[in-house]
């Protein structure tokens, strides 16, 4: 029955779960550096006792010193891929703008802001504090009144992060409470699982939400906004508290997501490769430009979003820095191939390093040998077996300074 449907509107799947293949990830990361401490230490080992390698022992007993060991992630307490699955799909354009105007009070924050946003688009607000991006959110969540005229298309769901949406949850509650609350449906039997998902494993969803930290807020209330099926995602600064891990997370989900996006933001690696068209909020107007995030850092001829702060777009001309479209490219470009190239000189020295090593390895083995062989009545009197000894040894020393050499470049290389 239809009544039934209605029990069931949130579904399960709009959470898909990797945890497997991120623990996997790690744990090959991790063996591989096991491998090259045990690496390292059978090297001093090897070496510790020998004058002529003291400097290399040392080197590699600092190098050991420094290396960040890694950790794999509990098996029950690991960020996960998210996903936000979209609810059926709204009309073709989601938001008409036309002539919309915002007045304070005598304050004018925007006029004849013109535009149309088109069904799966991701747009960025951009713009410096205070110019009007949080404001008209809000004209299109209809929380204000305005002027001009906005349309919303047909069957639109906007899944909407406010700028104080963290600090809008209820304080009184724990962090289970928070989402028990709003799950319906089937979902709630996974609340648990979800939570722990989104970092807040074991006891974590027992802490009141007063004594969470902005990050973790900001992961509930992303929590609780994950929990209605949507086609517009409208995100105010989502990332302002997050860290590394969970914004990557966030990144990956609202890429993923088939419908809308607005995202407002002055994170450019987060918008980066996410927004395909910037909104531009300055000095009472918003303007579009085509392209990504880049794209149009480069037409403002700045390096990152913060530096609209100190540029307004009506005062560019005279304002801008000096910096042409060229001299950026070729700056960036630069850069990339620059690390390119000592990426690859770094790996090739490595190469080399470890090729000497066994080489060093093999040498003493045989001098070893040889030398064994000396002892015995027979090879006492065998010339060639002498000649041979000295040559493995001129060969030991000659690989030995090979190996110096190349360990110097590669230490000055990687650091
Ligand atoms: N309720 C309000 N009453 C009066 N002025 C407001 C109100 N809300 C915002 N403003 C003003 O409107 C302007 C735009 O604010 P906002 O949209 O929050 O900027 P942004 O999100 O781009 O940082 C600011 O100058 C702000 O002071
Ligand atoms: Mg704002």
């Amino acid at each position: 029955s239809c009544g039934k449907i209605y029990d069931y509107r949130v579904s399960y799947n709009q959470f898909t779960v990797l945890r497997k293949e991120r623990r996997e990830q790690q744990l090959r990361a991790y063996e591989n550096q096991q491998k090259q401490i045990q690496d390292t230490e059978d090297f001093i080992e090897r070496f510790r006792y020998k004058a002529t390698k003291a400097v290399q022992v040392q080197s590699r007993i600092k190098q050991l010193e420094k290396i960040e060991r890694m950790e794999v992630d509990e098996e029950d307490n690991t960020a996960l891929k998210l996903k936000f699955l979209p609810a059926s799909q709204s009309g073709s354009y989601p938001v008409i703008c036309e002539d919309v105007e915002k007045i304070y009070g005598k304050h004018l924050v925007f006029r004849n802001v013109n535009f149309t946003i088109n069904r799966g688009e991701k747009v960025a607000f951009v713009g410096k504090n205070g110019e009007g991006k949080s404001t008209l959110v809000k004209c299109i969540m209809s929380e204000i009144d305005f002027g001009g005229k906005l349309t919303l298309g047909h069957n639109v769901q906007i899944g909407y992060f406010a700028q104080n949406q963290a600090q809008m949850l209820d304080e009184s509650y724990t962090v289970f409470d928070t989402i028990d609350r709003v799950a319906t449906g089937d979902i709630r039997l996974k609340i648990r699982d979800i939570l722990g998902a989104f970092m807040f494993g074991g006891e974590a969803s027992d802490k009141k939400v007063k004594v969470l930290s902005g990050g973790e807020r900001t992961r509930l209330a992303m929590i609780k906004l994950l929990l209605e099926p949507v086609n517009f995602l409208i995100l105010d600064e989502p990332t302002n508290h997050l860290d590394m891990r969970s914004k990557d997370v966030l990144k990956d989900a609202v890429r993923a997501f088939s419908g809308t996006v607005i995202v407002v933001s002055h994170d450019r690696e987060f918008l980066d490769g996410l927004a395909s068209k910037v909104y531009e909020f300055g000095g009472g107007h918003v303007k579009e430009h085509l392209g990504g995030i880049y794209d149009f850092l480069q037409t403002k001829k700045i390096e990152n979003l913060n530096e609209l702060n100190a540029v307004s777009p009506v005062m560019e001309p005279e304002n801008k820095k000096k910096l042409s479209n060229a001299d950026i490219s070729l700056s960036i470009k630069q850069t990339y191939e620059v690390q390119k190239e000592n990426n690859k000189k770094i790996k090739k020295l490595e190469k080399q390093v470890g090729d000497c090593e066994t080489k060093i390895e093999k040498l003493e083995t045989e001098i070893r040998e040889t030398e064994h062989r000396m002892a015995t009545p027979k090879g006492a009197l065998d010339m060639g077996l002498y000649e041979q000894h000295q040559q493995l040894k001129h060969q030991l020393e000659k690989t030995v300074e090979e190996w110096e050499q190349l360990s110097v470049e590669l230490e000055r290389s990687a650091s």
